[in-house]
């Protein structure tokens, strides 16, 4: 069992553990204070699986519960689920004192935080993180929304949760390809500031799991506890995600998250090399590793038609867009560089 202290605008733990779910009640009561009423939100995947086990937990030490299902996929990280969900805890008569658990992964968790951010002004909120993308995370550093039409995450708040529970053993039960997506994330942490890191991920992410995902954790305390509101050094951890979220975009979203960063990744980094910021070495290690955990680099859109999305990214600021740049394995910096430049940067990458 590991546990990392966060200290944000407001400080707690995540517990790293295998089996922590069996003592969910146990660990929300130390960092709760007490019992109160809890409201369980999770999805159609998550439910048949772990739903019953945390809510037994939570009766055993004296909790009430009750809970709220969405539809898996990012479909129901909605304006209408936030929604629904704020009516279903307003009519149950949940108080301040009350408090919501978010049980899956990063639609579950983002909803949930950003509903635990609205409603009553904020409610206290527990991540239960189901996949590796959220236990690595989206379920640390408080980024809470839901999507608009006109794009995602553009609704929400920097609401940072009580208490995080990371149950690694229903990592087992992923698909092939949602774990890989989670992988996507872990490179990431060792492409930014982490050389160690990266090159224990050569010895195989699922091997070394519990380590990796403190390894994670605690680097995205360390950048939370610096930049809580995004405003320098935590854009970091965008590696990867302009062009990423551009081919999420392209895609309709055909093309998941993970594998998204990933090509976005491999893209940022040949583009670096082509630039003179990073050795081809660099370049050839970060796209050996993704290979590695089953991630595509190759990606099947043109420079213009990503870059036509991608300035639509909410990281631009007026005529400059912010890009990392990896300037070596475990060493990547925020260049600011003109927006008309970003067509010229994604095609270099692509060549
Ligand atoms: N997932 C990026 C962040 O939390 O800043």
């Amino acid at each position: 069992m590991r546990k990392i202290q966060v200290n944000a605008s407001s400080s707690y733990n995540v517990i790293i553990e295998k089996d922590a779910l069996l003592r969910v009640g146990e660990y929300c009561l130390d960092a709760l204070g007490g019992t109160c009423r809890v409201c369980i939100l999770t999805d159609t995947n998550v439910a048949p699986l772990y739903l019953d086990k945390v809510k037994k937990g939570l009766l055993a030490s004296g909790f009430d519960t009750l809970e709220f299902i969405i539809e898996s996929g990012e479909a129901s990280k909605s304006t209408e689920n936030l929604v629904r969900l704020v009516e279903f805890m307003a009519e149950n008569r949940l108080t301040r004192k009350d408090v919501l658990v978010a049980l899956g992964g990063g639609v579950v968790g983002d909803l949930g935080g950003f509903a635990a951010a609205v409603y009553l002004r904020g409610i206290r909120f527990v991540q239960l993180p189901t996949t590796l993308l959220a236990a690595t995370d989206s379920s640390v550093g408080g980024k809470t929304a839901v999507d608009l039409k006109a794009g995602k995450n553009l609704m929400g708040a920097f609401y940072q949760p009580t208490l995080v529970i990371c149950d690694y053993s229903t990592l087992d039960t992923l698909d092939a390809e949602v774990f890989s997506d989670g992988c996507a994330e872990v490179i990431k942490y060792g492409v930014i500031g982490n050389r160690k890191l990266f090159d224990k991920l050569q010895n195989g992410i699922a091997a070394q799991i519990e380590e990796i995902i403190a390894d994670c954790v605690q680097m995205k305390a360390d950048i939370v506890e610096e930049d809580e509101h995004d405003n320098g050094k935590r854009q970091l951890l965008n590696l990867g995600h302009t062009v990423g979220h551009a081919i999420e975009v392209c895609s309709e979203f055909e093309i998941s998250h993970g594998r998204a960063v990933a090509m976005g990744m491999a893209i940022i980094s040949k583009a670096a090399y082509k630039l003179g910021y990073c050795k081809k070495e660099d370049v050839e290690e970060i796209i050996a590793l993704l290979e590695k955990e089953g991630l595509p680099t190759e990606c099947p859109y043109g420079a213009d038609e990503l870059f036509s999305v991608a300035t639509a990214d909410k990281k631009r600021a007026g005529d400059e867009i912010c890009v990392v740049i990896p300037f070596g394995i475990g060493e990547c910096r925020l260049v600011r560089i003109p927006v008309s430049e970003l067509c010229g940067l994604i095609a270099k990458g692509l060549e």
